[in-house]
């Protein structure tokens, strides 16, 4: 296994930026993720770490090996890509096998690698299926196991459940995670879609524009958005503009738009917000932190209309209108009275949920 580098790499194509000053350290045996909407860079940044790209500017390094400019033969990456790229008129076994044979592994070592391969993906006794005999979730098991027979020292998957239904999604989601974890292999996964990205990575990179916008865990990108795009592109948050009006000790006040007075912890401003008095601040809140109140909070309770009333079973959502704005809640269902389109709530907005994103 080996970390992965990516030394302030820029990929220009033309005039055209594609990515522009990434700058990662992936840990060894890490599963790490490029998140991000179409069009950000993923799958240029994936393609410059297996050698189909070789970036404009910038290093890229295996463990201390250099690799920037060595060819995708020579790197020892397996890579499923977006369109899975399966060789329709061979069978699974010569999918599975292409990789050993283009290395020269003699036939007996080959058969033997690629079943024990095929029994891992849980493909056994589809060997000699063709490609367009089988279903899109068996499909994408061969593409990983092309990936993964040649022993890469690095893992690299481009959307790989993007063509799969909801359930299978889920499914495969867990068997990529456990043979990550079985394997110990360094893992860089590439998806537009936030809760596979929370729920399988060690450590996220969210991009926007050919930009990096923040790295971190899912619960620091969650807990910590940087700026509004993460916070918005990651789950649902509720953003609300405001201006600093005072300071309360470890406290900072603030007026909502609408004229609210709110209380939150300073420490919970990114670098970027500027907590100064007179300045404008975006705050986020998570609708599920923002709780019916009891009316013995005295702080930071804020009352309105409700305008939207959902019930999902587990959970009751609102949306309500405080003033000009709106709030979103989601509470899990305890079986009270549910309130309705119309009906006035008080809601409280705890101080330690409000995170100042700058
Ligand atoms: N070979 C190329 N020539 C010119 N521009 C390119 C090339 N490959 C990618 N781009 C541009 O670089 C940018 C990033 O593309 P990339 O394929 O990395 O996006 P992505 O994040 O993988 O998107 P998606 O989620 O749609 O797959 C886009 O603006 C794209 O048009
Ligand atoms: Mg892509």
């Amino acid at each position: 296994m080996s970390s992965v580098t990516l030394d302030h790499v820029h990929k220009r194509f033309g005039q055209a930026k594609g990515v522009e000053d990434v700058h990662i350290h992936i840990e060894s045996g890490e599963f790490f993720t490029f998140l991000g909407p179409s069009g950000c860079g993923k799958t240029t940044t994936l393609r410059m770490i297996a050698g189909f790209y070789y970036p404009t500017e910038g290093h890229i390094r295996f463990g201390s090996q250099e690799v920037t400019s060595l060819p995708p033969h020579k790197r020892n990456t397996g890579m499923v890509f977006q369109n899975y790229a399966l060789f329709p008129h061979m069978t699974v076994f010569e999918n599975i096998a292409f990789g050993l044979q283009v290395r020269k592994v003699n036939k007996t070592d080959a058969k033997e690698r690629v079943e024990r391969i095929m029994k891992l993906v849980r493909l056994e006794g589809y060997g000699e299926r063709r490609i367009d005999q089988l279903s899109g979730g068996q499909q994408q098991r061969v593409a990983l196991a092309r990936a993964l027979v040649i022993e890469p020292q690095i893992l690299l998957l481009d959307e790989p459940l993007s063509n799969l239904d909801a359930k299978l999604r889920e499914e495969t989601r867990f068997e990529i995670k456990r043979l990550q974890l079985e394997l110990g292999i360094t893992t860089i996964y590439v998806t537009h879609d936030q809760a596979e990205a929370m729920s399988m990575s060690d450590r996220i990179m969210v991009m926007q524009g050919g930009e990096v916008q923040q790295i971190g865990t899912p619960h620091e990108i969650y807990h910590r958005p940087v700026n509004r795009f993460v916070a918005s592109f990651i789950g649902e948050t509720n953003l609300w503009e405001g201006t600093v009006t005072g300071f309360d000790g470890d406290e900072v006040l603030v007026r909502t738009a609408s004229g609210q007075m709110l209380s939150g912890f300073k420490k919970n401003a990114s670098p970027r917000a500027q907590l100064s008095v007179g300045e404008k601040v975006t705050m986020s809140i998570r609708p599920e932190s923002v709780l019916e109140s009891t009316g013995n909070e005295g702080q930071n309770v804020v009352t309105g209309s409700v305008v939207m009333s959902e019930f999902t079973g587990a959970c009751v959502n609102y949306v309500t209108e405080v003033g000009t704005e709106s709030l979103r809640s989601m509470s899990i269902n305890l079986g009270r009275p549910i309130k309705q389109r119309g009906d006035a709530i008080g809601l409280h907005i705890p101080k330690e949920s409000i995170y100042f994103a700058g």
